[in-house]
């Protein structure tokens, strides 16, 4: 089976598992060797139809154009793949029932880097650690390295983040440019 039938396939579970919800799947590059994974979509990226739309693809694009990295070579997709905005805040069991889809997504892609923004992303991806003390470090993670870094719609807040998370990226160019890791 080929990846886009692969994802596919994930996408039509997802909309028998959450038949309620209006659901914002991943999106990007097939064969892309980075995997930007955040933490919802919101009201944009609902009306579009894909993560990281407004302004956290404004902020994402001004990163990656900083890094020379091609923002059509990338894959984007979040933990949750609905709008929670105004509606019950999802629990931590309603979060972790997304994680075996976005897993899935992940091996499908099968990129060299998985970058996570924001800590439900971190979370989702499985390290249970303070994004404030580890990001921008690197893991190791069998198939892929994991590099967290923090969310773009932070910089809404506090325009600082964005140095950090250019900071915490700029080890992504190396990364790419390695070997993959061996499965183990
Ligand atoms: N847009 C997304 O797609 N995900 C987020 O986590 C935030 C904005």
């Amino acid at each position: 089976m080929s990846e886009i039938q692969r994802l596919k396939q994930v996408n039509e579970s997802l909309k028998k598992k959450f038949k309620d919800k209006k659901l914002v799947f991943g999106s990007g590059f097939i064969d892309a060797k980075v995997v930007f994974v955040g933490e919802a979509p919101g009201p944009d990226e609902e009306k579009e139809g894909k993560p990281m739309s407004g302004h956290s693809e404004k902020i994402l694009n001004q990163i990656l154009r900083a890094l020379g990295i091609n923002k059509n070579k990338v894959y984007l997709t979040n933990v949750l793949k609905y709008n929670f905005a105004g509606k019950k805040i999802p629990t931590n069991k309603e979060i972790r029932s997304y994680v075996p889809f976005l897993k899935e997504e992940i091996k499908t892609i099968n990129p060299r880097v998985v970058v996570t923004l924001g800590n439900i992303a971190l979370t989702g991806i499985g390290l249970r650690q303070p994004l404030d003390n580890i990001h921008g470090r690197v893991f190791n993670f069998g198939s892929y390295e994991l590099l967290p870094t923090f969310h773009p719609s932070h910089t809404l807040k506090n325009p600082e983040v964005k140095n950090l998370i250019q900071n915490d990226l700029a080890k992504l160019k190396q990364l790419l440019a390695k070997e993959k890791p061996q499965e183990t």
